[in-house]
């Protein structure tokens, strides 16, 4: 929403498109917009709606072809709305895209995150009272029962957030919404159940470039009382001094006075975080309106116990932390990042002086996770898979049983959970919707829920009871990487404070935590081995299947090998349990299938050379991973990639990094786009 000053069509167009394109990660299949059109001679507001098939790139190409970008807009108020979709109910196109809207005269527009269960029957509701359906979304059943409320009001002037109370009390399922209506000029209107939905607010006095020179110069030659009331500026001449020196910013924008406040209703904080950095973030069933330029925040009546007061927060997020820098693609940059984020997992948490850690967000329950009975990991995909590399060593650290489980499964099973259980939750989005069900079903049977997230605020550090901040910074590429060794970090660290107290095992936390110390600079050396997996791919590329095999502390880095590959590259791989071997893959190796093995020197060496030696009976040609100092593998093998050698518990951190270099390298040949693969998105908030 801007006040005030008029802008061009062509400005609004561009603050949406951007904050698209910063979520373009989320979900890529299509995109749409909503904006207010021309005053048409009637004086009469109507929306415009622009909808496109594809990447928001394709929309932005659309609304330049637009014949009236230049045009000022004629409100004093200006609420715009755009969406990217990835498809769940109806197939990519610009009628399923959103917004979707209640009518041809689109009387009321909406956007939507998340999925709505009970569509069907709303539908059928709808059609029976002469409603007619254009997509096959669940979305818009929305717009028109919002248009169904509105027909039939009680009394004229009921309120654009009346309105939305009432349909949502219909809804069942997950949803971010916000909508807008000609009947609401200017006016905003967002909620959620279940789906992110923040507010940025921006308050800045800003000038725009023409006015700043005129104001300034007219500060010196006139009074500046005068100025002052005529402006109804405070402190004209500060902020003129202050805003000279941003002369040449292009982007200034122009919003004067008492009023100069814009809002920014957004999924997620990246794509606001340019324009501000002060937020707040909605709680489920909470309605905010913006009516005159204020914003005003009320709960659902059902809900109406709770405190509606939100406080803002500062986020600490900065716009570069967001950009690709230097690289080509978000995902290489971010696999080139984990020396650091590493680092920054551990920053003030491990000592390495006297060899404690101190997870400030777990400290207070650390007496009841000691007590309990025993530790579930839940997680869906890369987050599954940190879980899976550190059991090992949680069992050893904790002395507890632990439980890994893909959160869908988890479910699926009914699980037993009890009270005595401590149940953790470990996602990068920290908004995956079957992660954050695991985590409602858990809590519902009082476990005691930790969460391990990459996204501050993000519902599942926030619906936990603690938690753990794994702090590698936005990860914006579809394939998770450097999410994956900062979890597997903190996992780590978290067994390590378990095991404080405990004298037979100090020995081991100390050479784990030397092992820590030294991982970053591991982690480079690995990374400067860039170039020779680039020539490992180019003899890959052409290859359909790939397998990848290993066993103990590197099984999950098979998996997530895999996992990688098979993202990314749209190549068949499979991470395959070495112990596993006789009972079936056995029977694909031939010299023709390419296999990479895990081969490290811990507990599993000799099980492992037993697997090489039946790969190269087969006549299969493995590539090993295998320790710089191990001498026996690379007899057998058909090429080597030789990693340091770390403690066997965090081996994985390093030898994972091969893998996800190679997927890359093996995407960009195969000429796929890296960071948004076909049919995946980064944060799958629906079930
Ligand atoms: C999606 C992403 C994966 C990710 C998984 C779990 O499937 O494409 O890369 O590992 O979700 O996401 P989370 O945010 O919960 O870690």
């Amino acid at each position: 929403i801007t006040p005030l000053v008029p802008r061009t069509r062509k400005e609004i167009y561009e603050t949406l498109i951007k904050g698209l394109q910063r979520l373009e990660y989320r979900g890529y299949d299509s995109a749409g917009v909503a904006i207010d059109g021309n005053n048409n001679e009637d004086k009469e507001r109507f929306i415009k709606l622009v909808k496109k098939r594809g990447k928001v790139k394709a929309l932005e190409e659309e609304l330049y072809k637009q014949d009236d970008l230049d045009a000022k807009t004629d409100f004093e108020t200006h609420f715009g709305i755009a969406h990217t979709r990835w498809a769940t109910h109806g197939v990519p196109s610009a009628i399923n895209s959103h917004p979707q809207r209640s009518d041809k005269r689109n009387e009321f527009v909406v956007i939507h995150n998340g999925i709505i269960t009970n569509y069907k029957d709303l539908r059928k509701f709808l059609e029976s009272k002469g409603y007619e359906f254009e997509s096959d979304t669940d979305t818009e059943t929305i717009p028109k029962l919002i248009k169904y409320m509105y027909d039939n009001r009680e009394s004229e002037d009921t309120s654009f957030s009346a309105l939305v109370e009432r349909v949502i009390q219909q809804l069942e399922g997950a949803f971010a919404l916000v909508f807008k209506s000609i009947h609401y000029p200017g006016e905003a209107v967002a909620t959620r159940r279940g789906s992110p939905l923040l507010i940025g607010v921006r308050s800045k006095y800003k000038l725009s470039t023409e006015q700043i020179p005129v104001l300034y110069r007219t500060c010196k030659l006139i009074n500046q009382k005068t100025l002052f009331l005529r402006t109804k500026i405070t402190n004209v001449k500060n902020i003129c001094n202050s805003q000279m020196k941003r002369l040449d910013s292009s982007t200034c924008l122009h919003a004067v006075g008492d009023k100069a406040v814009e809002f920014f209703f957004a999924s997620d904080a990246s794509a606001i975080i340019e324009h501000t950095n002060r937020v707040i973030f909605l709680e489920d069933d909470d309605i905010a309106a913006v009516t005159d330029g204020k914003l005003s925040i009320h709960r659902l009546e059902r809900s109406a116990s709770d405190d509606p007061s939100r406080a803002i927060q500062t986020l600490q997020m900065e716009l570069q932390q967001i950009m690709k820098g230097n690289f080509s693609a978000f995902m290489q940059k971010e696999i080139f990042e984990q020396p650091e984020s590493v680092v920054n997992t551990m920053r003030g948490r491990v000592n390495f002086e006297n060899s404690t850690v101190l997870l400030g967000g777990l400290k207070d329950h650390l007496k009841e996770i000691r007590r309990c009975r025993r530790l579930i990991i839940i997680g869906c995909g890369t987050s599954y898979h940190a879980a899976v590399a550190t059991r090992q060593v949680l069992e050893e650290l904790t002395e507890l049983p632990v439980m890994v489980e893909l959160a869908s499964d988890f479910l699926d099973r009914n699980t037993p959970v009890f009270r005595d259980d401590v149940c953790f939750f470990i996602s990068q989005s920290g908004e995956t919707a079957d992660t954050l069900m695991a985590l409602r079903y858990c809590k519902e049977r009082r476990a005691l829920t930790v969460g391990i997230t990459n996204t501050v605020g993000s519902s599942i550090s926030r619906e936990t009871d603690c938690g753990v901040h794994i702090n590698a910074g936005p990860e914006i590429g579809v394939a998770s990487t450097k999410a994956y060794t900062s979890q597997f970090v903190s996992l780590v660290m978290f067994g390590l404070m378990m095991s404080e107290d405990r004298i037979s095992l100090q020995k081991r936390r100390q050479e784990i935590i030397s092992g820590l110390k030294s991982l970053p600079e591991m982690i480079k050396e690995v990374l400067s081995l860039d170039e020779k997996i680039h020539d490992l791919a180019l003899e890959l590329y052409k290859q359909r299947s790939l397998l990848v095999m290993g066993r103990g502390y590197n099984y999950a880095t098979c998996l997530e090998g895999a996992l990688k590959i098979k993202e990314i590259t749209y190549m068949h791989s499979e991470g395959i349990l070495a112990g596993e071997l006789k009972h079936g893959p056995l029977a694909l190796i031939d010299k023709q299938m390419p296999v990479i093995m895990v081969i490290m020197k811990d507990p599993c060496f000799t099980k492992c050379q037993n697997a090489l030696q039946q790969v190269t009976a087969r006549q299969g040609r493995p590539i090993i991973l295998c320790s710089k100092e191990d001498t026996e593998s690379s007899k057998f093998a058909y090429k080597t990639i030789e990693l340091p050698h770390t403690v066997d518990c965090l081996q994985g951190v390093l030898s994972v990094i091969p893998l996800q270099l190679l997927s890359f390298h093996l995407a960009v040949l195969r000429g796929y786009d890296v960071d948004f693969p076909r049919n995946l998105a980064k944060s799958v908030t629906v079930e």
